[in-house]
C-alpha cells in the first residue's frame, strides 16, 4: 500500500483554504506537499503549516514535484488548460466544479483522463456532509417510499463576499448556478439515483460585472419522474441565517436537509431530527480520493457526475434565454449513469 499520498494544490484562496484544512486533518499519510498560486503570499500561507513547497507558476510545480494528487481550485475559465496539463503529465486530478465553462472543454478533460489512465474526481464535496449521507441512507432503506418532488433553496451571500471573477461570464461561465447551485444539481441526482432529463429555468441578471445571474428559478425533470423546483439567489449584503435547505417528498414520508445543520424526517408516525455535530466534508473527500488511489478503483464522485452537473447548468442558461424546456442530451453524449 502507498504509505504517503502527496497532494499538490493549484489555487490557494477561498476553497483552497478549505482543501488545505481538510488535508491537514486527513491523517492516513495524506500530506499537502506543494502549493501554487499566482499570488505568492496566498500559496505561502497555505503551504506553511505542512512545510509544503511554494510556486507561483503551476507548470513549474508539475515539472518539479512528485505528487499523487493535484487539486485544481482556480477560476472556472482556467480549469480546462490546467486540468489538461495536470493529467497529461500523469497526475491524478481532483478538479473543482464546474469541470469547465463549456461542455466541449469538459469532454476534452474527460478524454485526456482516459487516455492518460489517471484517476479523476470532481469536488462535489457536499455529498460527504453528514446530513446528506443521512438522507441517502433514508432513501436507500425505502423509508421515503417513492420520491416524487424536491423543493430546494440555495441562498448565499454574494457581492464582495465571493470572488469578483464570478461576476464575469467569460471567467466563470455563469453566476449563482455555476458557482453554487451546481452542487444541488449533483447531490439531488445522487440522492435520487437518477439523471436530469429536461430543464426549464428563469434567471435574474446581476448588476455586478458582466453577463451572470444573481438568481434563478429552475424546474428539473428527472429520468425517474421526480420533479425538482430549485430557487437560487445571491445577496449583496451578508446573510445572517443560512438559507440552504432541501425537502424531498415521498409517498411515505418527507425529509429535510439543512446544509451544515441538520437532517429531519417526517413519516406517517415517526418524526425525528439529527443535528450535524462536527463535520469536515473536505477531509472526507481527500480521504476517499486517497483510498481510490490505494485500492486502484474509481473515485466515488466521477467525471460523469461532473459532466452531468455542468450540463444541467448549461441547459438552464439555454432555457432561460429561449424560454423553452431544454433536454439535457443537447449537452451530454448520453444521459445514462456511467
Ligand atoms: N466545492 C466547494 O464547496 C467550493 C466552494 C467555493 C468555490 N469552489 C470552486 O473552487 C474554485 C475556486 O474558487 P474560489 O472561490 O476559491 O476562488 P478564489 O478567487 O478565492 O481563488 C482562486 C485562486 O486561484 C488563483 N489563481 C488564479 N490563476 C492562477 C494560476 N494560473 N495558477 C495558480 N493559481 C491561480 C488566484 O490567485 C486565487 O488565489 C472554483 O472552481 C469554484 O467554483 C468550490
Amino acid at each position: 500500500m502507498k504509505e504517503e499520498i502527496r497532494v499538490g494544490l493549484i489555487g490557494a484562496n477561498k476553497v483552497g483554504l478549505s482543501h488545505a484544512n481538510g488535508i491537514a486533518i486527513a491523517g492516513n499519510g495524506i500530506k499537502l506537499t506543494a502549493v501554487s498560486d499566482i499570488v505568492r503570499e496566498r500559496a505561502e500561507t497555505l503551504a506553511k503549516p505542512s512545510n509544503a513547497a511554494v510556486y507561483t507558476d503551476y507548470l513549474e510545480m508539475l515539472k518539479k514535484e512528485k505528487m499523487d494528487v493535484v487539486i485544481v481550485a482556480t477560476p472556472h475559465s482556467l480549469h480546462c488548460e490546467q486540468a489538461l496539463n495536470v493529467v497529461n503529465q500523469g497526475f491524478n486530478l481532483l478538479l473543482e466544479k464546474p469541470v469547465a465553462t463549456n461542455i466541449e472543454d469538459a469532454y476534452k478533460i474527460a478524454e485526456a483522463c482516459k487516455k492518460n489512465n489517471v484517476k479523476v474526481s470532481i469536488s462535489h464535496v457536499h455529498r460527504f456532509r453528514q446530513e446528506l449521507q443521512s438522507a441517502k441512507k433514508c432513501i436507500l432503506e425505502g423509508r421515503l417510499g417513492n420520491p416524487y418532488l424536491v423543493m430546494d433553496f440555495f441562498g448565499i451571500t454574494g457581492g464582495t463576499h465571493i470572488p469578483s471573477w464570478v461576476y464575469e461570464k467569460e471567467l466563470s461561465g455563469g453566476g449563482v448556478l455555476m458557482y453554487g447551485a451546481i452542487h444541488d444539481f449533483d447531490w439531488t441526482s445522487w440522492l435520487l439515483n437518477s439523471r436530469v432529463k429536461e430543464v426549464y429555468c428563469e434567471t435574474i441578471p446581476s448588476e455586478i460585472g458582466h453577463g451572470t445571474e444573481k438568481a434563478a428559478i429552475c424546474t428539473l425533470y428527472f429520468e425517474n419522474g421526480v420533479i425538482d423546483s430549485l430557487t437560487a439567489g445571491n445577496t449583496d449584503y451578508m446573510m445572517i441565517n443560512k438559507t440552504r435547505s432541501m425537502d424531498i417528498y415521498g409517498t411515505d414520508a418527507m425529509l429535510r436537509v439543512t446544509t451544515g445543520e441538520s437532517f429531519y424526517y417526517n413519516g406517517h408516525d415517526t418524526v425525528y431530527e439529527e443535528k450535524t455535530i462536527k463535520d469536515n466534508p473536505f477531509q472526507k473527500q481527500i480521504q476517499e480520493f486517497a483510498a481510490a488511489i490505494r485500492e486502484d478503483r474509481s473515485p466515488w464522485i466521477t467525471m460523469a457526475d461532473g459532466l452531468h452537473s455542468l450540463a444541467v447548468c448549461l441547459a438552464c442558461y439555454e432555457a432561460s434565454a429561449t424560454k423553452k424546456i431544454i433536454p439535457l442530451n443537447k449537452f451530454l453524449n448520453t444521459t445514462s449513469k456511467n
